[in-house]
C-alpha cells in the first residue's frame, strides 16, 4: 500500500499544528521534516524545536530528512523528540557543485567515506531510530548499493534538495527501478521514498517504479482540499 508523507516545509507555519493535524485527518501516513543547515544545500529550514511542535500536535510517524554537513550532530536530538527515520545524505563530505543564482547540490567526484556512511547508519539505529540513506539527483544509485543491506528506508530525491516548489527531476525513474529490483533479488526489505516535486501527475507511476512512500509539499500543501489529494494519490 503506498504511503503519503507531507513535507512540512510547504506547510503555513503561522498555523503548523493545524495543518499537521489537517494532514493526519486528510490520511497522511508520516509527516516529512526538511532539515536544512544553509550549507549542505543553500537553505536555512528549521531544527529540532518545530519537530517538536509538529511530534506534539501529530500523532504520526516523523521522518527526519537531514539536509546537513554533519548529520552525526543532530541524531541524538530527534531522536530524544521520538522522530521514528533519521535519513542523512550520502554525499556529505562530497564536492560542492555550484549551479549559479545561489544553488548548489554536492556530488560525490571520486571515493566516497565508507567508514563514515556506515557509522552514522550504525549509529542511528543504536539510538532507537530507523536508518535511512539519500541520494542527491546527481549521484548514481550504484554508489548507495554497499549500504542497502544495513539501511531502512532509501530516499532518492527527484530535486536537487534546498526547496520546495521545485520542477520534479524524471532521472529518478531508473534510480528507482534499479533499487527495486536490487531489493528484490537480495531479498532487502528497506523502504523507498521519492522526495521533490511529486503530485498527482507522477505519483501512479512512481508507485508502479517501485515507490512504497511519496512525499509532497507544495502540491499537497497548496491543495484546495487535502482529503481530495490523498485520496486521489494512493488511488
Ligand atoms: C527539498 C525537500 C523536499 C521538498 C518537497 O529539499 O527535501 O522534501 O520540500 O517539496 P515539493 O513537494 O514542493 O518539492
Ligand atoms: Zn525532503
Amino acid at each position: 500500500m503506498l504511503k503519503f508523507a507531507p513535507s512540512i516545509l510547504a506547510a503555513d507555519f503561522s498555523k503548523l499544528g493545524e495543518q499537521v493535524r489537517d494532514a493526519e485527518a486528510a490520511g497522511a501516513d508520516m509527516i516529512h521534516l526538511d532539515i536544512m543547515d544553509g550549507h549542505f544545500v543553500p537553505n536555512l529550514s528549521f531544527g529540532v524545536d518545530i519537530a517538536r511542535a509538529s511530534k506534539k500536535a501529530c500523532s504520526l510517524v516523523h521522518d527526519a530528512h537531514l539536509m546537513v554537513t554533519h548529520p552525526e550532530h543532530y541524531i541524538d536530538d530527534f531522536v530524544e523528540i521520538g522522530v521514528k527515520f533519521i535519513t542523512f545524505h550520502l554525499e556529505i563530505g562530497a564536492v560542492r557543485n555550484d549551479l549559479g543564482e545561489g544553488r548548489w547540490v554536492y556530488e560525490i567526484p571520486g571515493d566516497l567515506n565508507a567508514n563514515r556512511i556506515v557509522d552514522i547508519i550504525r549509529r542511528i539505529k543504536a539510538a532507537g531510530a530507523k536508518a535511512g540513506l539519500t541520494l542527491n539527483p546527481p549521484t548514481d544509485i550504484m554508489r548507495a548499493l554497499p549500504f542497502l543491506d544495513e539501511i531502512d528506508l532509501l530516499l532518492l530525491m527527484s530535486v536537487n534538495p534546498g526547496f520546495a516548489g521545485q520542477g520534479f527531476m524524471d532521472n529518478v525513474y531508473q534510480k528507482l527501478s534499479l533499487a527495486d529490483e536490487f531489493r528484490r533479488n537480495n531479498e532487502l526489505s528497506f523502504e523507498i521514498m521519492v522526495d521533490g516535486g511529486v503530485d498527482l501527475t507522477n505519483a501512479a507511476e512512481l508507485h508502479t517504479a517501485g515507490a512504497d512512500i511519496l512525499v509532497s509539499g507544495s502540491a499537497f500543501f497548496k491543495s484546495p482540499d487535502f482529503k481530495a489529494f490523498v485520496r486521489e494519490l494512493k488511488s
